[in-house]
């Protein structure tokens, strides 16, 4: 079975199916994860190369444990150690890269488009590991698969997309998969990081009152306020965010039922999410960690140029 796309830019280019089956398949690789013998030969003799131009714990250490998992040989390289700081162009480092036989490209920029500006370039399968403020497929697809897990369901489930919603990613492309699968989302924060049409355009609800969206969900998935790119000042402090919109235990307590927290990391601990929440019974944070290396198995194997 293959994916309709031969890249993986973002959800917006997936079909349901192509999610159903990637969440499938990274069940059965999550099996394989709990043996005591983790590797398969999935990908042996594939070449992969994770480009990172932007800074990354989690993913690319998610990324290069799902590759070696599958067999694959693995090459990893930063931007600021590379030719990229003598002024190379993207497509000059990358079709040298390619030239060296290279099968598959993980890519992380902050550039938003930079994957889909290769795709259309290059001939190997590129998977987005997070371009600029667009979208970060992968985290949606670990984030879908851990809810799923959880909840039993995508289908109905009420989510909450709490914080920065205006330049995360990981929103955009929770949003889109979360629709797809039949989910219901309300996007929850300051009225300045979230987009003004978002409701009409991505049909989600709109609520500026952190509590209500809260009373309203299933799942709350928190996200990290983008400091980094924020070029002025969206709220007044991030003190006052946190007494604002920031996740605490007291708040869970008064509503008096149970909702599943999550977070894609890294966690601003105090600002957007208190670490009496963020390590507390209802988190399922290092879950959605653990399930990342197989959700990225699953998505390796289906877009391999081995997989029949
Ligand atoms: C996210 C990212 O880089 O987009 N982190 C991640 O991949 N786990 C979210 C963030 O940086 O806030």
């Amino acid at each position: 079975m293959k994916l309709s796309t031969p890249h993986l830019l973002g959800i917006k280019d997936l079909k349901k199916e192509d999610i159903q089956l990637i969440l499938s398949t990274a069940q059965q690789f999550k099996e394989v994860l709990q043996r005591p013998v983790k590797k398969v030969p999935s990908l042996r003799d594939i070449t992969i190369i994770n480009l990172f131009f932007e800074n990354s714990t989690r993913t690319r250490i998610s990324f290069e444990l799902a590759e070696k998992r599958l067999s694959a040989d693995v090459l990893s390289f930063t931007a600021g150690a590379s030719s990229v700081s003598k002024g190379e162009t993207l497509l000059d480092t990358v079709n040298n890269i390619l030239s060296m036989k290279v099968d598959m490209v993980v890519m992380r920029h902050s550039a938003s488009g930079a994957p889909h500006f290769l795709a259309k370039h290059i001939p190997a399968a590129i998977i987005n590991a997070g371009d600029g403020i667009n979208e970060h497929p992968t985290q949606a697809l670990l984030d879908a698969f851990s809810m799923q897990e959880k909840t039993g369901k995508l289908e109905g489930l009420k989510v909450a997309v709490i914080g920065d919603i205006m330049h995360s990613r990981v929103a955009l492309s929770n949003i889109y998969l979360l629709r797809k699968m039949g989910a219901e989302v309300t996007v929850a924060g300051p009225p300045t990081l979230i987009p003004k049409y978002i409701s009409e355009a991505l049909d989600v609800r709109v609520e500026y009152d952190v509590k209500n969206a809260l009373q309203w969900c299933d799942v709350a998935n928190v996200l990290r306020i983008q400091l980094e790119r924020q070029n002025q000042p969206l709220f007044s402090s991030l003190r006052e965010y946190n007494l604002a919109y920031g996740i605490k235990r007291k708040l869970l307590e008064s509503l008096n039922k149970d909702i599943v927290i999550m977070h894609p990391g890294p966690i601003n601990r105090g600002v957007e999410l208190d670490s009496d929440v963020a390590d507390g019974p209802f988190s399922i944070i290092l879950n959605q960690v653990e399930n990342g290396v197989a959700v990225r198995m699953a998505v390796l194997y289906l877009l391999s140029p081995q997989t029949p």
